[in-house]
């Protein structure tokens, strides 16, 4: 089911309903390598713990990006004008997208997040700071068809995915996400997205188990949300936080890892981790920028400009549909 403020929505079943979700956990959970979606990791208070992660010193993603955003804008605002509609995946608290909406003075922005209050209240924000804008938040699993207001013009959008969110899904889902970005959009669409670049481990792995300890919270808090959606018996004071490059997948691995031999319940269900056995919780890819743009190529996109860092750690990247 799909929740919005916008009342002229099309109805979907983009968002996990406790059936789909209480399916979704319980198959993860009993696969050998136990797995949990990143997706779960927003709840409210997931969602605060992110906004956290992105103001420490150790996490460069979000402030480089901001950065390339800030720094390329003249450029940026050439090569994207004449879009009048800017879609963001993923919008979380809508942060980046303004100095977007700045620059570009569209007439429409549609938030989409899985997390719905906590996008609500920053579109509601974003509606006072742009008068005239219209500005709408749609509640959507991006891991399912996205169905978009039935009144949303289709010629001009622009899709922005920031914050290489890109990087959590397995190359072949990135790619089935790409396409079906490319499935959203008509005459003169675009796709401005954010990708992590790979770089010495020596600033990757901090990034992702910062020393104080915030990154360890927001992984432990998704077993307070997967009790509360499957009545699950998890105690976050059982796991530890554990987060490491995999250099065969070029990614970041988040996991969680038992302290002591232990058995989770759940009403039907029931799985023993082993001490020291792990639940899989986040991938986060770091994509060589030539393999990225031909993915983009075989998602039906046209790659256009890349801007990045001096340091290139990181490349946003504007791509024609
Ligand atoms: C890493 S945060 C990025 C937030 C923001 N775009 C940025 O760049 O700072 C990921 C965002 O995507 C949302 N999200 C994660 N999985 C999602 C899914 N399957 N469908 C829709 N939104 C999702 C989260 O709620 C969160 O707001």
């Amino acid at each position: 089911m799909l929740r919005s403020i916008d009342t002229a929505a099309a109805p979907a079943r983009a968002l996990p309903t406790s059936y789909t979700a209480h399916a979704d956990l319980r198959h993860g959970l009993l696969q050998p390598q136990a797995r949990i979606s990143p997706k779960y990791l927003y709840d409210a208070r997931g969602c605060e713990l992110f906004e956290q992660i992105t103001r420490l010193p150790e996490y460069y993603p979000t402030r480089t990006e901001a950065a390339i955003l800030a720094d390329a804008g003249p450029a940026m605002a050439q090569a994207l004008r004449g879009h009048e509609v800017l879609i963001e995946l993923g919008a979380g608290n809508c942060e980046k997208v303004r100095v977007l909406l700045r620059r570009l003075r569209p007439r429409h922005f549609v938030g989409v997040d899985i997390a719905g209050d906590f996008l609500r209240q920053a579109v509601r924000r974003l509606a006072e700071e742009f008068p005239g804008l219209d500005a709408r938040a749609v509640q959507a699993d991006i891991t399912e068809p996205v169905r978009l207001p039935r009144d949303l013009p289709l010629a001009g959008r622009l899709l922005f995915y920031p914050g290489s969110s890109i990087g959590n899904f397995d190359p072949a889902d990135a790619l089935a996400m790409l396409k079906r970005m490319h499935g959203l959009l008509g005459p003169h669409g675009g796709l401005l997205i954010g990708i992590d670049l790979p770089k010495p481990l020596h600033w990757l792995e901090p990034a992702y188990d910062d020393a104080q300890g915030i990154t360890a919270r927001f992984n432990l808090n998704v077993l307070r949300h997967v009790n509360r959606l499957i009545g699950s018996d998890f105690d976050e004071d059982d796991w530890a936080h554990l987060a490491f490059f995999n250099e065969d997948h070029s990614r970041i691995e988040m996991h969680l890892r038992a302290r002591r031999a232990l058995t989770v319940t759940w009403p039907g269900g029931t799985r023993r981790f082993a001490a020291g056995q792990t639940i899989h919780t986040e991938n986060s890819y770091k994509y060589a920028l030539p393999r990225f743009q031909n993915m983009l190529t075989e998602a039906g996109f046209t790659p256009g400009e890349v801007w990045t860092d001096p340091q290139h750690w990181f490349a946003m990247v504007h791509a024609h549909a």
